[in-house]
């Protein structure tokens, strides 16, 4: 697979940099180029195949915990060097994260990401993707991997705009939505087929001391 920065100033990153400036989200409906959609949805399912996949906790450090009730999808973290595709898509949201820099002086440092399945029947409850003792995840971006989804198969994102109205995605394979992570509450509606994402946060540098 070739190659997959972009250069900060192309105009599908100044897009998405102009919609979070104004509106706090942006969704880009053909972001992946269709082989990389495809190359992930299948590392996705292999590596839910050889049990790498765990159901989600939700919190963070000692209170966190698996509950079902608030959140029903199995997760695994990306590292850098796993495989070819999943490299590929790392580049690209480096790319991403170099162009929110430098055209919303964001400062973010890092991205953290994992693949999420979910079942027949899981869902996220409405939440935000910040966590109270921990405020660097700054930006969240998403990235569906699903063939041939409609709208009756559920599974949207839902999100709870600033202007007081609702918004849904549907997760449809090379759709990206991204959001200003502690502005915009959202979850995810059940769904009647399997869903797979790789969803990740761009950081700030934390506060806390050395
Ligand atoms: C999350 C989340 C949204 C989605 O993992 O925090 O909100 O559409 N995911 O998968
Ligand atoms: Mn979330």
């Amino acid at each position: 697979m070739r190659a997959m920065s972009l250069p900060s100033d192309h105009p599908l990153l100044l897009r998405i940099v102009d919609d979070l400036a104004t509106h706090g989200w942006s969704q880009q409906d053909i972001f992946l180029p269709a082989s990389l959609t495809l190359a992930l949805a299948a590392e996705c399912r292999n590596r839910a195949a050889e049990g790498e996949l765990a159901p989600a906790a939700v919190g963070r450090g000692a209170t966190q915990e698996v509950r079902e009730g608030i959140r029903g999808d199995h997760i695994q973290w990306l590292e850098p060097g796993q495989s070819a595709c999943s490299d590929e898509y790392l580049e690209l949201m480096d790319s991403l994260r170099v162009a929110l820099n430098r055209g919303l002086y964001l400062g973010l440092e890092d991205f953290e990401c994992h693949f999420a399945l979910y079942p027949p029947g899981a869902f996220y409850r409405k939440h935000l993707d910040r966590f109270r003792d921990d405020d660097r995840r700054t930006v969240s971006a998403v990235i569906y991997l699903n063939q041939d989804w409609l709208p009756e198969h559920g599974g949207q994102l839902r999100m709870s705009l600033k202007n007081g109205e609702e918004h849904d995605v549907q997760p449809v394979g090379g759709c990206l939505v991204v959001f200003l992570s502690g502005d915009i509450p959202h979850e995810v509606l059940p769904a009647n087929r399997e869903r797979l994402s790789v969803t990740g946060w761009f950081r700030r540098r934390g506060n806390e001391p050395f």
